[in-house]
């Protein structure tokens, strides 16, 4: 196993989708086997933009259990709740904040999209965003980052930060670098766009959703809209068909093969060709599912308190490391 750290944050956004685990969570979860991995869930992160107190823990509680049935070992790796090293991340935020340019952050994009977005709640803690995501990283002294390409943006002034801290104090941190996400987009059921949890349930598939809802979904996908009666032929590729394109994901490469000729050769309708879509995604969310119902609250409980100790062991020692190099705390 390699000795550097990586870390990375998964937004508590509630329900997470096929496309989440093909595009994200899939590929951060083989990387626990090579590297010291920190997972941890971002919840105070999630105040700049929901502060809804309703639903946050529950919100928190569901994407645990998420990453738990993908196959997330608590045990390989440090799991655990942003807040759980609320003091640390806090504390260490304020330093990394004395060192970074406000004008920069003003002109980050992903700030200005916010703000343009919620134009009624421009919050401090939404220009610090990218502050507090280098103290997640660095409290830990992460090196490896898997992000999606939109977080990039926010690693470039992580490691902005991390120069001007070290210029200042000496070596205290590395610099933080991405490991890009699977680039793969898993389309929406719509044909629209991708798969994303911020549109109508009907274009997403939810990791937890059962043999049924699946295929009711599936049989209300967008498909080729030049087929219009079975005895015509259809066009199974990428660009002519969006339930083959969803097809080249999840179903093996020989029955794809005996999808396009029958497909092609009018012998089946989109009818047929949904029903064995629909099977090959149970195929893959069935053991995720089982996974998931097995996983009790009180396990769930048991994992995220062994993996704040854990974190908090790790990120006290770095904040002590950073308090002297700044000179602080005498007494
Ligand atoms: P959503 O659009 O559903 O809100 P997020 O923006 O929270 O998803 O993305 C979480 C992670 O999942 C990111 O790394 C993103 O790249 C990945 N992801 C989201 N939707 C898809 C998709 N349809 N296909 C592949 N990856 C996706
Ligand atoms: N901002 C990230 C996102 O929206 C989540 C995040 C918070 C994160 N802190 C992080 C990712 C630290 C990597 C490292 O997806």
């Amino acid at each position: 196993m390699s000795k550097e750290r990586l870390v990375t944050g998964i937004r508590a956004t509630g329900n997470l989708h096929i496309g989440n685990y093909y595009g994200a969570m899939k590929g951060i979860i083989e990387l626990q086997e090579k590297y010291h991995a920190y997972y941890f869930i971002a919840d105070i992160h999630a105040l700049t933009t929901h502060p809804n107190p309703k639903d946050l823990k529950k919100k928190v509680l569901e994407v645990a259990k998420d990453y738990l049935a993908v196959g997330l070992d608590p045990e390989k790796s440090i799991f655990y709740v942003q807040s759980s090293i609320a003091e640390e991340v806090a504390e260490l935020h304020t330093y990394l904040s004395m060192v970074m340019p406000l004008g920069d952050l003003m002109r980050c994009p992903t700030f200005k999209e916010k703000a343009k977005k919620h134009p009624d709640n421009i919050n401090y803690g939404l220009v610090g965003y990218p502050v507090l995501m280098a103290a997640d990283i660095l409290i830990h002294q992460g090196s490896l980052i898997p992000v999606g390409e939109d977080q990039l943006v926010h690693l470039e002034i992580a490691r902005k930060i991390v120069r001007r801290f070290n210029q200042l104090y000496g070596e205290i941190f590395p610099e933080p670098q991405p490991v890009i996400e699977n680039a793969v987009r898993i389309p929406s059921l719509t044909g629209k766009g991708k798969m994303s949890k911020s549109d109508e349930t009907a274009s997403y598939i939810g990791l937890e959703e059962d043999t049924l809802m699946i295929e009711r979904k599936v049989k209300k996908a967008y498909s080729d809209p030049t087929r219009i009666y079975k005895h015509q032929p259809g066009h199974p590729t990428v660009e002519g068909c969006n339930v083959y394109h969803l097809h080249t994901f999840f179903t093996s490469e020989s029955e794809r093969k005996e999808i396009i000729a029958a497909c092609q050769g009018a012998t089946i309708g989109c009818v047929q060709c949904k029903k064995s879509l629909s099977e090959s995604i149970d195929v893959l969310l069935q053991p995720i599912r089982e996974k998931r119902e097995q996983i009790s609250e009180d396990y769930l409980h048991d994992v995220l308190l062994y993996g704040k100790r854990k974190a908090k062991e790790s990120a006290q020692e770095v904040i002590s490391e950073v308090r002297k190099a700044i000179g602080l705390r005498m007494i």
